[in-house]
Parts: structure tokens; C-alpha cells; sequence
């Protein structure tokens, strides 16, 4: 059995087992959804790199993939996002109210699953944090108008590469893995996750909705600084063009996306994007290098970053 079928079937499993009615029928809903399941697969993955069975560690990758829905379910929220996985999203298919309770009640249920071992409880309340830190900035940066690159890249640190890492952790630690190797794999991750959020950057802007199965542009209209917005409007500003300016003054639905794209491929923003998530995957492999585990042990994380970097989705 792939890792994928392991964790659809435990997940599958799980939601079978949940109570009727509108606190448990969200997230049924919301993990039924097709998606990656890119944290729990980091889980098996790294559990069994250091030599641990993936069995061992369905639990957790169950737990991680919960919060992660956790996330997803309050982001949309804060976010206004009509779409998640190519449907429609939890507080526009129920309510607000319905969307905060039941993503509470999924956190709860994360938190049962991540309990068993004390060592990993620890990593995971840490990892989660972190979540939450680099969300709350994400939001105070849509307000805030100047947002540089380095402060972009300590935001997506927080709130998408720290999950990343701390799924790596949390299998390896399941291993019995020391603290170096714990550390080497969670270095990893983390450059794996700033390139995942670069990535879901550029989709967001430029990839087919049909396939990302979100509204397209929906950072744009937001007003998010997303890589590709702080270095449009910092090109605009040194090429005299105004057109993001022009559009971010208007209110959200109002903008016109189009013409925001066309000014960020104009300005070379675009091609800067994908260089530098390339950059940072290629900086991942590097980091998964250093990681001592027999290369064949590797092999799946390897194909994993490879995957990743085609995604379209
Ligand atoms: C979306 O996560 C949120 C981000 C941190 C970018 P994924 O791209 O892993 O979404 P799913 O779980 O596959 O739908
Ligand atoms: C979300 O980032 C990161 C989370 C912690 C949920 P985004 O807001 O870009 O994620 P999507 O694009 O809605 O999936
Ligand atoms: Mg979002
Ligand atoms: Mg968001
Ligand atoms: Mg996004």
C-alpha cells in the first residue's frame, strides 16, 4: 500500500466513525475533499527514514492533517475564500459560526491524536504555534502597505514551513530519532515549506482554477503581500507604473486581476518568483543531504520535493 492510500483509508475510517450532526458534518466534509495530503505523508516518510514502521506513526499523520484542515477551515474564513478543493468552502456551505465551532472541535480532536507521546505533544504544540503566529501577521500585513521580502519570508516561515517541519520532526522523533537528525529533517522542512508557500503563491496568481481549485487572484483581491505583490508595487514604484496602486485602492471585489497580473508579468515579477522558489527547493534538496540516513532511505522524500515542484495544485 502507497503512504497516500494508507492515509486516505485512515481518514476515511475516521470519518465513518464521527457523530451526526453540524459540529462533525464539516469536517467530514472538509477532509473528504481531494487534496494532497502532503504533512501526513512527511510524517510516514520521515518515520521511516530513521528506521520506524509507518504504522506506527497513521495516528499522528491522521492528527497533523486535522490541524491542517483545522487551518484550512479558519483561513477560509479570514480569508473570505468562496472555494477550497474545487467546492465550496465550509462557512459558505454552512455558516461562519458553524466554520469557527467545528474547526475548534477538529483542533480538539488533532490534540487527541497528537497526545499519546509526550515528545511529540511537545513538538506539535511548538509547530502549531507557530501556525497561528504567522497567520495573525498575515493578516496584519494585508492593512499594512509597506511589507518587505524578508519580512514576507519570516510570515510564511510561521504559518505553512514551520507544519512542514515539525510533521518531519514528529515522524522522526516516532522513529526514535535523536535530536541532530530531528533537527537536520526539520531544516529540511522548513525549506520545503517557504518553497510550498511560494509556490501556492504563484498559483493563487497565476495557475488554473480548475486545477488549484480556489477562486483565482483571490490574494489580489484581498490585498495579501505576497511575494509577488511586495515586489510589483517596490518594481512599479522604480519604473513609474501605477497600476497596482491604481487597483489596491479600489475595494477588493472591484479589482481587476487581469490587469494586475499583466503588470506583475511586465515587471519580470512573475520569472523572480519562480527562480526564487526554485531556488529554495533546490536549497531543500541541499538540506536533505545533509540528512545522515542511508540514501535509498531518502528516495521517497526525494520524489516528494520533485513532485512538489511540478504541482499545479
Ligand atoms: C494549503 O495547503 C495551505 C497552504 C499552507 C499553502 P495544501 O496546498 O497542502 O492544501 P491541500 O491540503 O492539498 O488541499
Ligand atoms: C494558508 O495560506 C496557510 C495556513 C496556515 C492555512 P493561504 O491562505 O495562502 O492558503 P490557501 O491558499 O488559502 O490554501
Ligand atoms: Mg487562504
Ligand atoms: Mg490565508
Ligand atoms: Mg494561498
Amino acid at each position: 500500500m502507497t503512504h497516500q492510500t494508507r492515509i486516505e483509508a485512515r481518514i476515511a475510517e475516521w470519518s465513518q466513525k464521527l457523530p451526526q450532526g453540524n459540529l462533525y458534518a464539516p469536517m467530514a466534509y472538509l477532509m473528504g475533499l481531494p487534496a494532497k495530503r502532503v504533512r501526513p505523508m512527511l510524517v510516514l516518510m520521515a518515520c521511516e527514514l530513521f528506521g520506524g514502521r509507518a504504522e506506527d506513526a497513521l495516528d499522528e499523520a491522521l492528527g497533523i492533517e486535522l490541524f491542517h484542515n483545522f487551518t484550512l477551515m479558519h483561513d477560509d474564513i479570514m480569508d473570505a475564500a468562496p472555494l477550497r478543493r474545487g467546492h465550496a468552502t465550509v462557512h459558505e456551505k454552512w455558516d461562519v459560526n458553524t466554520a469557527i465551532l467545528s474547526g475548534d472541535a477538529m483542533l480538539v480532536k488533532a490534540y487527541q491524536l497528537m497526545g499519546k507521546h509526550p515528545q511529540v505533544a511537545a513538538i506539535f504544540s511548538k509547530h502549531a504555534l507557530a501556525v497561528c503566529e504567522g497567520q495573525q501577521l498575515d493578516m496584519e500585513y494585508e492593512r499594512r502597505e509597506q511589507v518587505s521580502v524578508s519580512e514576507y519570508r519570516a510570515m510564511i516561515r510561521l504559518k505553512t514551513a514551520m507544519l512542514l517541519a515539525g510533521s518531519l520532526q514528529i515522524g522522526a522523533c516516532l522513529a526514535g530519532a535523536g535530536a541532530v537528525d530531528q533537527e537536520r529533517i526539520a531544516a529540511f522542512g522548513e525549506h520545503l515549506g517557504l518553497a510550498f508557500q511560494l509556490r501556492d503563491d504563484l498559483l493563487d496568481a497565476f495557475g488554473d482554477p480548475a486545477a488549484t481549485g480556489k477562486q483565482q487572484g483571490g490574494d489580489l483581491r484581498a490585498g495579501k503581500k505576497t511575494f509577488l505583490l511586495i515586489r510589483g508595487l517596490e518594481l512599479g514604484e522604480a519604473h513609474g507604473r501605477r497600476e497596482l496602486q491604481d487597483e489596491l485602492a479600489k475595494p477588493g471585489e472591484g479589482r481587476d486581476v487581469p490587469r494586475m497580473l499583466k503588470v506583475l508579468e511586465e515587471l519580470g515579477v512573475r520569472t523572480e518568483a519562480e527562480r526564487t522558489v526554485q531556488q529554495e527547493e533546490e536549497w531543500a534538496m541541499n538540506a536533505l543531504g545533509e540528512v545522515s540516513a542511508p540514501a535509498d532511505r531518502k528516495k521517497p522524500l526525494r520524489q516528494l520535493v520533485t513532485l512538489l515542484m511540478g504541482r499545479t495544485r
